[in-house]
């Protein structure tokens, strides 16, 4: 089993010449990891997200218009795919090297992707500052985070916002790294933690599980993760 932690731990680390001075050291880890290999996480969708997203079609019908928000959207695999599937997709994440990738990806995907550099531990879905023009106001029709592994505070902060940010019958769609082991761990919860972060959307289905990775370098082999889907009740 390979070690689940993937976040930085060397915030100390001092600022970069020529760097932001707003950027922090997590924003440049990752922008390092987004620099040094192709596809860290592999350019297909992530395959659970794909699963619930066929789910959804038989509801739905068609994501035509539908909008999509996701969260830590990295170099936009998942964001690129829903675009694909016909979803208006606002994709979030910090990492300037990240974004500048999945742009490229969309446009040489002929897909529209809105791509806004934001650091998801100060986000608000629903300031005005954290929407994009004609999108104050709106709500999402789903919310998608896929190995997004903020901290404890920012993920409880965050998920309570889920229900607000959801339009009616909106959906939200995780899988995460899971940490058994390690009960103080805070960034690799399992299901139960979720669905209480989650509160109310209601979950529609959701496991813990072992399993077998083939996204990119970064992701592969067996891994503990937790899988959710949610939606908001009428
Ligand atoms: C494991 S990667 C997953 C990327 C993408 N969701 C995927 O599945 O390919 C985690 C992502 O979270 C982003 N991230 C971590 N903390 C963040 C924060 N506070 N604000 C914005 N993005 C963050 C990183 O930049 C990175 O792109």
């Amino acid at each position: 089993m390979s070690n689940p932690s993937e976040h930085p731990t060397h915030h100390t680390r001092p600022q970069q010449k020529g760097a932001s001075p707003f950027k922090s050291s997590q924003a440049e880890f990752w922008d390092e990891r987004y620099a040094s290999v192709p596809w860290a996480y592999g350019q297909e969708p992530n395959d659970f997200l794909r699963q619930e997203l066929d789910v959804l079609r038989s509801t739905w019908g068609h994501f035509t218009g539908r909008r999509a928000l996701c969260l830590a959207d990295g170099e936009g695999r998942n964001g690129v795919y829903l675009a694909q599937l016909g979803f208006e997709v606002t994709s979030l994440d910090f990492s300037d090297q990240a974004r500048q990738k999945a742009l490229q990806w969309a446009q040489t995907c002929g897909v529209a992707l809105q791509y806004t550099l934001t650091d998801l531990n100060a986000y608000d879905f629903n300031s005005k500052d954290s929407r994009e023009g004609e999108m104050v106001g709106k709500t999402w029709d789903l919310i998608v985070a896929i190995f997004f592994q903020p901290s404890k505070p920012t993920r409880e902060r965050l998920y309570a916002g889920l229900n607000q940010a959801l339009g009616a019958q909106g959906h939200f769609i995780l899988e995460t790294k899971h940490e058994r082991s390690s009960p103080e761990s805070d960034r690799y919860p399992g299901l139960a933690t979720l669905a209480r972060d989650i509160e109310p959307l209601q979950v529609v289905t959701g496991q813990e599980c072992a399993r077998e990775l083939n996204e990119g370098p970064y992701h592969q082999g067996m891994h503990e993760v937790t899988q959710l889907h949610a939606k908001k009740m009428a």
